[in-house]
């Protein structure tokens, strides 16, 4: 918060005319505003559309001018025509800088040259940190970040005073938890303790952490996600392991002061049912960070427009929960056939990407994305190049031995004893087998061990592997192409070389529908 007033006051000074700040909370803008016109000295005006004209008075408060006041026009005339100056606020601005408000954005672009004598300065508030295109070049945009430990201590302060209870200063476990939530949201939480506790203390750390689950939900597209495996639970990966204990090391101040960054992410492209998103879940119950999930889909889910405020508001939570893992599943699900839809939604896909990609790249907390994607061809080109993602690796169908693991790994999950059972044998026949489709065979093996009313044996399970039609055989071309695309761009996450897939006896079977590739991805020839 302070570094965000500290940034206003050098622009100020150093004599921007118009500056822009995005946030959803006014309240916070408000309070920058006061502050900016006691620093400088300087009358201060905040227009909005519902309650017209206001000034500050000597209390630093609010008084309404003139309520009547409708045309942000007319109020940037009672800044241009002040004699000592002053500051205007416009709050909510951002729909009269809709084309057909035509003359308004000219109004705003007037102030720019306005001169530096008296002082005025024009604030532009909007939700969103978008501007149009002919004032973005002239104005600089500042985006409010959710508050900070400081900023929801002062919330503290004014909330006890308020409602008249008591506060544990020692206390900053309250204050963590509620780091990721707006000033309203943090009110409204240490408010509700307030009221049923009277003393904000360790017992009010479970209101904030029901607001905070509150407001994930809310969000539509983040999701709090109870990590239910461990690394234990992944069998195979090991170069994506090992690689993981490394990058697990380097996040903590001593690493910062060995000249390491925070690890940015990775991104796991490969076959399905192969331990990608498992393997996401390990991630965060190994670093024992909690763990975000990132719907794509619903981030293009809703109303138009509102994609890339979706994105922001959830990296943004994402940030201010750091250190956390964001789980970004199936990635390409959301931003599928990017290049062509720029025609199609006014290129918001590409803005989201670009949105993300930035976020990425400048991002310092210590968020760890782990994407994760079944196919190659929907993603766009500009994820996968270098330095967006510390690395990206391929996960193929598991291998021998490691097929073997994993069976024992479920036989285990089912309280069996993996050394009863043929291992060996068992991964032999099941060649082209997923994770996922090893797992379904030991439980299809179990229910038919169970309705003949007897233990589970090796030959149930080599039973369920015979009727199993795995899906590395409908998909034998795309695998091939997959893993020659996947040589020269990612890592190979297992330690062993693929095995050569089984030719097909059955290739003429009809594909369904969802097999085929489809014709319409842009640069690809059917
Ligand atoms: N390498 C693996 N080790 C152990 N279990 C696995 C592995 N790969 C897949 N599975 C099983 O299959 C399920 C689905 O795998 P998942 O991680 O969702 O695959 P995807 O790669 O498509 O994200 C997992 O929850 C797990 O039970
Ligand atoms: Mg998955």
């Amino acid at each position: 918060m302070d570094e965000i007033y500290e940034r206003l006051v050098l622009l100020a000074k150093a004599g921007a005319n118009v500056l822009h700040l995005a946030s959803f909370e006014w309240e916070r803008i408000q309070g920058l505003m006061i502050g900016l016109s006691s620093e400088l000295e300087l009358p201060l005006w905040v227009w909005s559309s519902s309650s017209g004209l206001k000034r500050r008075n000597e209390a630093e408060l609010l008084e309404v001018e003139d309520e009547n006041l409708g045309d942000p026009i007319e109020a940037m005339l009672t800044l241009r025509e002040s004699k000592d100056g002053g500051i205007l606020l416009l709050e909510d601005i951002h729909p009269f800088l809709e084309p057909q408000h035509h003359q308004v954005t000219r109004w705003v672009r007037e102030l720019c040259r306005i001169s530096a004598n008296p002082r005025r300065l024009l604030v532009l508030s909007t939700p969103l940190p978008e501007l149009p295109i002919e004032l973005s070049k002239e104005v600089p945009t500042i985006e409010l970040t959710l508050p900070d430990v400081e900023a929801l201590s002062k919330v503290r302060e004014y909330v006890t005073e308020e409602l008249d209870c008591t506060f544990d200063s020692e206390n900053d476990a309250l204050l963590e938890a509620a780091r990721g939530l707006t000033v309203m949201e943090a009110k409204l939480a240490f408010g509700q303790a307030a009221i049923e506790l009277g003393h904000l203390g360790a017992q009010a750390v479970s209101f904030v952490i029901r607001e905070k689950e509150r407001v994930i939900k809310q969000s539509g597209v983040l999701e709090y996600y109870e990590p239910d495996a461990s690394m234990v639970d992944v069998g195979g990966l090991e170069h994506l392991k090992t690689w993981l204990s490394r990058r697990g090391h380097a996040f903590g101040p001593g690493a910062r002061r060995f000249g390491l960054d925070s690890p940015k992410g990775v991104l796991l492209l490969g076959v399905q049912g192969c331990g990608k998103s498992l393997i996401a879940k390990a991630i965060a119950s190994s670093w024992q960070f909690p763990l975000l999930r990132l719907d794509m889909g619903k981030v293009f889910g809703g109303i138009v427009g509102q994609s890339e405020g979706n994105i922001r508001t959830a990296l943004q939570v994402a940030q201010a929960l750091a250190p956390c893992v964001l789980w970004i599943d199936e990635i390409e699900k959301g931003l599928a056939g990017m290049g062509s839809s720029d025609l199609s939604d006014a290129g918001t896909t590409a803005r989201v990407v670009g949105t993300f990609l930035t976020w990425m790249q400048e991002k310092r907390e210590p968020v760890f994305v782990t994407a994760t994607a079944n196919q190659i061809d929907l993603l766009p080109p500009e994820l996968l190049r270098k330095g967006r993602f510390d690395e990206i690796f391929f996960v193929d169908l598991p291998t021998q031995t490691i097929r073997e693991e994993i069976l024992a790994i479920h036989l285990k999950k089912k309280e069996r004893k993996p050394e009863e059972f043929d291992l060996e044998k068992l991964a032999r026949l099941s060649i082209g087998f997923s994770g996922a489709e090893l797992e379904e065979a030991i439980r299809e093996g179990l229910f038919n061990a169970f309705a003949e009313g007897v233990e589970l044996q090796t030959q149930h399970i080599i039973d369920a592997i015979e009727v199993t039609y795995p899906l590395s055989r409908t998909m034998r071309e795309q695998i091939k192409s997959l893993r020659i695309w996947a040589k020269v761009r990612a890592r190979l996450a297992s330690h062993e070389d693929p095995e050569e897939l089984p030719k097909d006896t059955t290739e003429d079977i009809p594909k369904l529908r969802q097999e085929t590739r489809n014709l319409f991805v842009p640069g690809k020839k059917s």
